[in-house]
């Protein structure tokens, strides 16, 4: 006997070098709960189909809680000979109950059995990653809240654009944030969908009732066609694909606080409990933590892409490609736990300069309220753009700031120019114009947090 599931067949053996490369054990034995669990509904669907006693069916069930055991307590010994996760489970309920143990198998494949593994186990990080995205953003929305009445400079093209709220650039983060969390869910939908009774391909022949599968281990659907449900890794793509957006938004994200962290800016600081220091200079603290939140947006997108490659032009049904999945799920899992948990804490942490984000605010950045203010006086905004362009040209011609024309200079420009235009260069009074909802005025930003603390409570 070869010891392996499929060793019937075979005379030879087969080339270490083979029996390495072809195993997946090293990484799927993450999948030791849930193949445990998948293993115990499915002896149940065999008992219900009359393919095992009742007490075949206890025989195996106490057997697999054994295994199960030595898996909790570290005691489980692998074999060389065990390929993957499904056979070295296998393998020790065989040793544990004897020959009974090979009716588990009984219409089962390893290809329904591993996709059904892996959707529970995703199924699984899927609640845990949702909620560590959900405590981020609340963090997020706390410090908007509490932090609504610092402004500081808003920027486009990296140009000095508009006065801003603070709160408006976090809130902007978080609210790509609650996008992720919505995708998030809608991915988990279709994971939580059950393959098992599949087969290898064409289903299964011995009366295996798949909708008590599915009620045994709570999945929300069943597959619809077993050729389908073997080979497509969709949610796979989903779920990689979810990931790379997040990082994306994390990404960039980092990338903001950084800029902002530098001297030249000094409008915030990260905490010394994530940051690093140079081993050269001194002086130095670098933040790290952010750059290895933007820097683990490469590996999730390569994650992404190269599963996208290893389906591509793949022939129907099971193939061997499909095994590299997992290593995929797995990285990618643990990257997002880490850079989740590690957001929240640099997020949770931070210093803000508030005088700093202050006196970087500058007059030219209220070109567009002066723009504004003819406006309300009846120019057509054209008009007023073309007004307001001459009055920081004038400004810069006679190298002052733009609040610091008089009046008569600006009567030049329009005679629609009066006193009241003073108003104009008061950042506070500047952002409670922008009320229209999602804008950066006070009501504005209290309705968002009010929204998304709505999405916070609805989870
Ligand atoms: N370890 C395999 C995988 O991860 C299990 C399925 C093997 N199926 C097969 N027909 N060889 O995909």
């Amino acid at each position: 006997e070869s010891g392996k599931l499929w060793g019937g067949r075979f005379v030879g053996a087969v080339d270490p070098i083979m029996e390495k490369f072809n195993a997946s054990i090293t990484y799927d034995r993450q999948l030791w709960e849930v193949d445990i669990q998948g293993s115990k509904a499915y002896s149940r669907g065999l008992e219900k189909a009359g393919l095992l006693t009742m007490a075949e069916m206890d025989q195996i069930l106490h057997g697999l809680d054994k295994v199960a055991e030595e898996w909790a307590q570290g005691t489980f010994k692998l074999n060389p000979n065990d390929e993957d996760i499904h056979t070295a489970n296998e393998r020790r309920l065989k040793e544990l109950i004897g020959e009974t143990a090979g009716k588990l198998h009984t219409g089962r494949s390893r290809n329904d059995q591993v996709v059904t593994d892996l959707r529970l186990w995703m199924r699984q990080t899927c609640s845990t990653l949702s909620n560590l995205l959900w405590e981020l953003i609340r963090t997020m929305v706390d410090r908007a809240e509490a932090e609504c009445d610092v402004l500081f400079p808003g920027y486009t093209h990296l140009q000095r654009a508009q006065p801003i709220r603070w709160s408006h650039w976090i809130l902007s983060h978080a609210v790509a944030l609650t996008r992720d969390s919505e995708r998030l869910l809608e991915v988990r939908k279709r994971i939580d969908v059950l393959p098992l009774g599949s087969g290898a391909i064409a289903g299964n022949p011995l009366g295996v009732d798949r909708e008590l599968l599915r009620a045994e281990l709570s999945f929300r659907a069943i597959t619809l066609n077993s050729m389908d449900a073997t080979s497509e890794r969709d949610f796979v793509a989903e779920f990689l694909f979810w990931a790379s957006l997040c990082m994306t938004h994390l990404s960039r994200m980092a990338e903001d606080l950084i800029l902002y962290g530098t001297k030249e800016f000094s409008f915030v600081q990260l905490s010394d409990a994530y940051s690093t220091g140079s081993s050269l200079m001194p002086q130095k603290k670098n933040p790290d933590s952010l750059e290895l939140i933007r820097s683990k947006a490469g590996r999730v997108f390569g994650r992404c892409a190269g599963l996208l490659m290893t389906l591509k032009g793949l022939p129907s049904t099971y193939n061997k490609d499909l095994q590299e999945d997992k290593e995929a799920v797995f990285e990618v899992s643990d990257t997002m736990t880490a850079v989740l948990q590690v957001a929240t804490g640099v997020i949770s942490t931070l210093q803000i300069h508030r005088e700093n984000m202050g006196q970087a605010l500058s007059p030219d950045m209220l070109a567009t309220d002066l723009a504004y203010y003819l406006v309300r006086k009846g120019m057509p905004f054209r008009q007023a753009h073309e007004a307001s362009g001459k009055a920081v040209f004038m400004a810069e011609t006679k190298e002052v700031a733009l609040n610091q024309l008089s009046l008569q200079e600006l009567q030049t420009i329009s005679p629609l120019f009066l006193s009241d235009v003073n108003r104009v260069w008061d950042y506070r009074h500047s952002v409670e114009q922008y009320g229209a909802l999602g804008g950066t005025a006070r009501s504005s930003i209290d309705w968002q947090i009010c929204q998304v603390r709505a999405l916070l409570r609805a989870q």
